[in-house]
């Protein structure tokens, strides 16, 4: 479970959100949508404690995550987070299993992951040589393999078409069933549809999705 406790950002003169009290508990997922440049991956950098937030607090299953020094913030990124990035951060010179490899070693881990977003049988492949969405599912796959408690996700299927849109947010899904809190940036309506809950960063109005 992640919580937000009265956290607000400004770069500046200029404040994005203020006083955010959110609580994704283990098990959900949370949308936040809002136009763009209105803090939504500012909000998912907070969480992931890549960015510092100008004050409030942030609590991961009960720990203030927002009091951590480096090596803290550090331990806490490798053994609970998993971040599905814009540019899905990978790396492009190695091959699809050494790319699984930061994550975790078990290769039916791997095998299943693969087999999961539809890139079976296909380790020994490299990074560049595949498409934007292909390098996508495989972020989503190296996701899978770490396991982490708390997924956050910015703007997952934007390089997608459809049907493969819809395969992240299913796995996301079973992620999230299977014990984890899941945080996704989106400008798209069915994803935010699939959420339990839609924060809107702008007008900070939080919604039960439909
Ligand atoms: N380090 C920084 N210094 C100053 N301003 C910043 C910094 N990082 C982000 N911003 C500003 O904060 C605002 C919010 O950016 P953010 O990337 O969080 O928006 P977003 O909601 O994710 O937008 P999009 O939908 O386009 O991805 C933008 O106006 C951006 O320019
Ligand atoms: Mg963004």
């Amino acid at each position: 479970m992640i919580r937000t406790l009265q956290l607000t950002k400004s770069f500046g003169e200029r404040t994005l959100w203020q006083d955010v009290d959110l609580t994704v508990p283990t098990g959900e997922m949370l949308a936040l949508v809002g136009p763009s440049g209105s803090g939504k991956t500012t909000l998912l950098n907070c969480l992931g404690l890549l960015e510092k937030p100008s004050s409030g607090d942030i609590l991961h299953d009960g720990t203030r995550i927002t009091r951590l020094g480096a090596g803290g913030r550090r331990r806490f990124r490798r053994a609970h987070l998993g971040y599905l990035f814009q540019n899905y951060a990978l790396m492009e010179n190695a091959t699809i299993r050494e790319n699984l490899d930061v994550a975790g070693r078990d290769r039916k881990l791997h095998a299943r992951a693969l087999e999961r977003v539809g890139l079976a049988g296909r380790e020994k492949e490299k990074v560049h040589r595949m498409s934007g969405g292909e390098q996508q599912r495989i972020a989503l796959a190296r996701l899978m393999v770490k396991r982490p408690s708390l997924v956050l996700a910015d703007e997952p299927t934007g390089a997608l078409d459809e049907d493969n849109g819809r395969m992240v947010v299913d796995t996301l899904r079973e992620m999230a069933r299977e014990g984890c809190a899941v945080v996704i940036a989106t400008h798209n309506d069915d994803v935010r549809d699939s959420c339990d809950a839609v924060f809107d960063v702008s007008t900070q109005r939080l919604t039960a999705a439909v």
